[in-house]
C-alpha cells in the first residue's frame, strides 16, 4: 500500500508531538508511532524539565551547568538555543494545559545533580512525562489535520535523488507493509536504551531512527556517549524502574550493602555528582562489597513528604514489598540515555535533505559527552518546534516525488527474542559502564557474526546501532563523560576535544566542535 501526505513525523514522544503540532499549521501531518500513542521515553520521565524560570535563576547559569556537565564536548551555539528558547516553549506548554506542580499558585522547582540552582519543573510529583504527553496529545487531537497511526513501526527511509521522500513501515497489528511519501520527514524516534540488558527505557527504545538515518546516508555523531542512570530499582522479578535523581536532590543518600555512606570518597559533590561518576562509584562499591546493588536511603525524610513528592516511586516500590518510607531501596545503574545520534544543526536539519530530526534520536551538540539531568525533555520540546519550522520553510517548490522504495517482508519482521537478548547482553558486558579494547573487539566480532546470518530489517536496525556504539567506543581512546575506557582512563583534550562522526561508506572520523 502507498500514500502521500505533506509532512511525516516518526515518533510520538515530546519531540514528535511538538513537531507535529507545529507542522499542522501548514499542511497535513501523519505521525507514525511504534506502539500505542503514549508509549515513549517521554511518558516515563520522572524528575522533570530543567528551565531557567525561577526568580533566583538565570539563563546563563543554565548554560554554564549544561556546558560543565557536557565534559568539554557541548556545541555552545546549540546550548544557547536550548537555554534561551526553553522558557518560551515551556510557557507555551503551560498555556496548552500542562499542569506543572505549584505551591500557593507559584511553580515549584526541584534540584538535581550538577544544577547550580533549583530549576526542575515537575508534574504530579514524579509523573512529569505522563502529564506532558497527556497535554500534548490533547493539543495534537485538536488539530484536525494531524493523523496519528499507532502500532506503525517504521523500518526504513526512502531516498530518491539523494533526498528523503518517505518511509516504509509495517502495521504490527495487521502485519501490512506500507510506503508513505512526504515533502519532509521528521525523525523523533527517541533513544536506544533497549540495546542494553539493563535499562530504564521502555521496549520501544531500540534506536531504530539512528539506524534508519545512517543507512539512508545521514551522518551520525558521538555514539560512544551513553548515559547510565545510577539508580534503577534492582529487585528480582521487578522491572528496572527508575528511582529519580530528584530523590537524591531532595536528600536521598546512597549507602553500600554494609550500610556505609560512600559518595564522599568519590566526589565532593557526593550524591549530586554527575551521573557517570555516581554510576562508577556504585559499581566500585558493588564490587568491593560483593553485592549486586547498593541502597538508596530516604528513611530520614518525613514519610508524608515522600508519599506526596514521589507518589509513583512510592507506589511502584511498594508493589515489590519495599516501603521507601521505612526500607532501603536496592538500586544499581542501568542504561538510560544516548547522547549521540543523528547529527543535526540547530534548526533540526540532518545531513540528508528532506530529513529533519529532533529529540533523543539526535546529536544536536547540546549534551556533549554527558547530559545534564532533565535537559532532554527541554531539548525535545525546543528542537521539535525548530525542526518543524525548518521543514515547513524548506518544503515548498520541491520536485515531484516519483514512486520509489520497495515493499517489506511482512513475515517474521520482528526481531527474534533470542537474538535481541544476545545483543543486549553483549552490549551490557562489553560496551557498558566500563569498556576496553579487548571487550569492544569481542562485541564487534559477535555483532558481525550475527549480522552475517540472514536477518530481517528490524534485526539489522538494532545491530547497526549496536555496531555504531561499539565502533565509536573503540575509536575514542580516552575517557570522558558517558564513555569510560579502562585502558585509557584519562581525559585527553589534546587529541579528543572533538566529536566522532560516522557515515555509511566512510571510515569513522572526527568532527570539530561547532
Ligand atoms: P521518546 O519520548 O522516546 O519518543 C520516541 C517515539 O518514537 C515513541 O513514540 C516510540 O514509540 C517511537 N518510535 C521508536 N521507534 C520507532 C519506529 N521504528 N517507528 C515508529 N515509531 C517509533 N528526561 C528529562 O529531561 N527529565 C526527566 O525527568 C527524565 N526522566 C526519564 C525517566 C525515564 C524512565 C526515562 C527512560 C527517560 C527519562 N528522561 C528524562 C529522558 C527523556 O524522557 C527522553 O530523552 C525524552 O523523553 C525523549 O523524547 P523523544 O521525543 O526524543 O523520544
Ligand atoms: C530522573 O528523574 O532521574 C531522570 C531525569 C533525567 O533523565 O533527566
Amino acid at each position: 500500500m502507498k500514500r502521500e501526505t505533506d509532512f511525516l513525523v516518526i515518533g510520538s514522544g515530546i519531540a514528535g508531538l511538538r513537531a507535529a503540532i507545529g507542522l499542522s499549521q501548514s499542511g497535513n501531518v501523519v505521525v507514525l508511532t511504534k506502539d500505542k500513542l503514549g508509549e515513549s521515553n517521554t511518558e516515563y520521565a520522572q524528575g522533570g524539565v530543567a528551565v531557567a524560570l525561577s526568580d533566583d535563576d538565570q539563563i546563563n547559569l543554565h548554560f554554564q551547568d549544561t556546558i560543565e556537565a557536557g565534559a568539554g564536548l557541548c556545541d555552545e551555539s546549540a546550548v544557547r538555543v536550548l537555554v534561551e528558547q526553553g522558557p518560551q516553549y515551556i510557557k507555551e506548554l503551560i498555556e496548552w494545559g500542562t499542569e506543572f506542580d505549584t505551591e500557593n499558585g507559584e511553580l515549584v522547582f526541584t534540584k538535581e545533580a550538577a544544577h547550580s540552582r533549583r530549576r526542575i519543573l515537575h508534574a504530579h510529583g514524579d509523573s512529569t512525562g505522563r502529564e506532558i504527553v497527556r497535554s500534548m496529545l490533547a493539543r495534537a487531537r485538536q488539530a484536525k489535520n494531524i493523523e496519528m497511526l499507532s502500532h506503525a513501526t517504521t523500518l526504513s527511509i526512502i531516498v530518491q535523488d539523494e533526498r528523503a521522500v518517505g518511509v516504509c513501515y509495517i502495521d504490527s497489528e495487521t502485519k501490512q507493509s506500507s510506503r508513505i511519501y512526504a515533502r519532509a520527514t521528521i525523525l523523533a524516534t527517541g533513544g536506544a536504551g533497549q540495546l542494553y540488558a539493563h535499562t530504564t527505557n521502555p521496549d520501544v527504545a531500540t534506536g531504530d531512527g539512528i539506524s534508519m538515518a545512517y543507512l539512508a546516508g545521514a551522518a551520525v555523531c558521538d555514539m560512544e556517549f551513553v548515559q547510565f542512570h545510577p539508580t534503577a530499582l534492582n529487585i528480582p522479578n521487578a522491572p528496572r524502574f527508575l528511582i529519580s535523581e530528584a530523590v537524591r536532590g531532595e536528600g536521598g543518600r546512597l549507602v553500600n550493602s554494609q550500610g556505609q555512606k560512600f559518595m564522599a570518597n568519590y566526589d565532593q559533590r557526593e550524591e549530586l555528582a554527575p551521573r557517570d561518576i555516581v554510576s562508577r562509584a556504585i559499581v566500585a562499591e558493588m564490587l568491593k562489597t560483593d553485592a549486586p546493588y547498593v541502597y538508596l536511603d530516604l528513611t530520614h525524610l518525613s514519610a508524608s513528604f515522600i508519599r506526596q513528592r514521589f507518589p509513583k516511586i512510592f507506589a511502584t516500590c511498594l508493589k515489590y514489598n519495599c516501603d521507601i518510607t521505612k526500607d532501603l531501596i536496592p538500586v544499581s545503574p542501568a542504561a538510560h540515555y544516548v547522547m549521540g545520534g543523528v547529527r543535526t544543526d540547530t534548526e533540526g536539519r540532518t545531513s540528508l535533505p528532506g530529513l529533519y530530526a529532533a529529540g533523543e534520536v539526535t546529536s544536536t551538540g547540546v549534551h556533549g559527552a554527558n547530559r545534564l539531568a532533565s535537559n532532554s525533555l527541554l531539548e525535545g520540546l525546543v528542537f521539535g518546534a525548530r525542526a518543524a519550522i525548518t521543514a515547513l520553510n524548506e518544503s515548498l517548490n520541491l520536485p515531484e516525488i516519483r514512486e520509489a522504495g520497495r515493499e517489506l517482508q511482512t513475515e517474521n519482521w520482528q526481531i527474534n527474542q533470542q537474538v535481541r537478548s544476545e545483543i543486549s547482553n553483549l552490549m551490557w558486558l562489553y560496551a557498558g559502564i566500563k569498556r576496553s579494547k579487548d571487550g569492544l573487539e569481542k562485541a564487534l566480532t559477535k555483532l558481525n557474526d550475527i549480522a552475517s546470518q540472514p536477518i530481517n530489517q528490524t534485526t539489522k536496525n538494532m545491530i547497526t546501532v549496536a555496531k555504531l556504539i561499539v565502533q565509536a567506543a573503540l575509536f575514542r581512546t580516552e575517557s570522558r563523560g558517558g564513555h569510560f575506557r579502562e585502558d585509557y582512563p584519562q581525559r585527553d583534550d589534546k587529541t579528543w576535544h572533538c566529536h566522532s562522526l560516522q557515515k555509511l561508506g566512510h571510515e569513522i572520523s572526527i568532527l570539530e566542535l561547532a
